[in-house]
């Protein structure tokens, strides 16, 4: 079956609001149009606001990198889903390593701020993917199982279908390092097939996976040839138009 492929670019902390906007228009002039693919991008959130005001009506998906799972209350520093969709938010990341890494994300918190973002009518883009510690003690599978299983956890299981799935070896995450295609859709084939074993088959097949580590224009046709493998969640190549634009470009070739 064929799933439209879906390129998110992640400017993690990266851009203020100014280069955002700059970006934006810089992106209408010279981005080019791609209407096979849903090409989106994750400011930081002080520029979710402007970012959405700037592309509005052209069906870009913006959205952000991280959210609270309740909708308001005294959580000081955190910013809910209702609160993304209001600032015109179609998306948002959660799980994403970093934050597993460096702020305390967990399972269980994955699989509260998925509900949220879901309940608020937000595409959870949810992020998985091994360390390379985990990768040589023969863990992949455990650890793709593990976040898979957890991040999906409070949810119906049809309701899976209606996020995206990002792989990300942590190994390969801004250090130039990539999963070769064959790396890659071999755990994007298992992750399907965790799916189709939460979920009805049709919901397994239309969930979209998308791959991300260091994913850039000379990669990107490789990667996005590979059946399973359903688009791209891009950080450093995503930052400058020239080389965004040519992975959605690869995207839109790849799936045609
Ligand atoms: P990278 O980041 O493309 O710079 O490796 C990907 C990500 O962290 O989403």
């Amino acid at each position: 079956m064929s799933r439209r492929p879906v390129v998110v670019g992640n400017w993690k902390m990266f851009k203020t609001v100014p280069e955002t906007v700059a970006f934006a228009l810089e992106w209408k002039q010279k981005g080019g149009e791609y209407p096979g693919v849903d090409v989106g991008f994750t400011p930081p959130f002080v520029a979710v606001a402007a970012l959405a005001e700037k592309v509005k009506g052209t069906g870009l998906w913006v959205g952000a990198q991280n959210l609270h799972w309740e909708k308001t209350g005294a959580f000081t520093g955190e910013v809910s889903a209702p609160m993304l969709a209001a600032a015109g938010a179609s998306c948002v990341l959660v799980g994403h390593s970093e934050r597993r890494q460096y702020f305390g994300e967990t399972d269980e918190t994955v699989a509260k701020k998925t509900a949220a973002a879901l309940e608020a009518g937000l595409t959870p883009i949810v992020c998985v993917g091994e360390t390379l510690a985990e990768r040589k003690g023969g863990k992949t599978f455990d650890v793709v199982h593990r976040h898979v299983t957890g991040a999906f956890a409070k949810i119906p299981a049809e309701q899976i279908g209606r996020c995206v799935i990002a792989y990300e070896p942590v190994w390969a995450i801004g250090t130039g390092e990539t999963a070769t295609p064959a790396q890659a859709q071999e755990v994007h084939a298992h992750i399907r097939e965790l799916v189709r074993g939460m979920a009805a088959r049709h919901v397994a097949e239309a969930t979209r996976i998308q791959y991300g580590g260091s994913v850039k224009p000379s990669n990107a046709a490789e990667l996005l040839g590979q059946p399973d493998v359903d688009g791209a969640l891009v950080g450093g190549a995503s930052l400058e138009v020239a080389s965004f634009a040519a992975i959605c470009a690869a995207a839109q070739a790849a799936k045609k």
